[in-house]
């Protein structure tokens, strides 16, 4: 949040709400979430009652089509791994005004550990039903393609060994947004 200031915020994938403790009000005054459960969207709503402009959304993102007012940056952490990268990632980048930002993280294959499958798509690695790696290089690859800009990225490993990778992009000023 410090790399972007956001005045509206879209968080694909809320699960239990935790980190929205450190937006900060005064500046964010829209934030939305999105999950497939009702369960976690019912402990966000009340686990941040207090916090303004708070809106839920349950949508199943690998299907579904996000119909909303886009948002200045969309978090989109730990999502594509569970709900892929074609209706997902198409419904992360409709959702950000032009020139808004994207903020991704990913898992990152282990270190150690059993070998893991390649399938025969170049961006997934599959591990189990339901999730499935996705490739930092052939995000990047994919949003430069679509003109949006990396602005930051940096790489978090755990002491239990998983690793993480965050990228934060720019949107173009004009993008095509999935309107058809
Ligand atoms: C690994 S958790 C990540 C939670 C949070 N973003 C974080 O980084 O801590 C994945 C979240 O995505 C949600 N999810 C999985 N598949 C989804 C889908 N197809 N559509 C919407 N939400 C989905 C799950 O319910 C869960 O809350």
């Amino acid at each position: 949040m410090e790399q972007c200031r956001p005045s509206s915020v879209g968080v694909l994938g809320i699960a239990g709400g935790n980190g929205l403790n450190h937006i900060d009000s005064r500046t964010t005054t829209r934030v939305v979430g999105l999950d497939i459960n009702p369960q976690y969207l019912e402990t966000v709503r009340e686990r941040y009652s207090h916090l303004h402009g708070l809106e839920l959304h349950c949508i199943d993102l690998s299907e579904q089509r996000v119909e909303l007012e886009p948002v200045k940056l969309v978090h989109a952490a730990l999502i594509f791994e569970h709900a892929g990268t074609d209706r997902c990632l198409e419904n992360a980048l409709s959702l950000i005004i032009p020139g808004g930002s994207l903020s991704v993280v990913l898992q990152l294959p282990a270190q150690k550990g059993p070998a893991i499958g390649t399938s025969q798509f170049p961006s997934i690695q599959s591990l189990e039903p339901h999730f499935a790696l996705i490739s930092s290089a052939w995000l990047l690859e994919s949003l430069e393609g679509r003109g949006f800009r990396l602005t930051y990225q940096t790489k978090r490993t755990l002491p239990a060994g998983k690793g993480f990778w965050m990228g934060i992009f720019c949107a173009p000023k004009a993008h095509q947004r999935n309107l058809e």
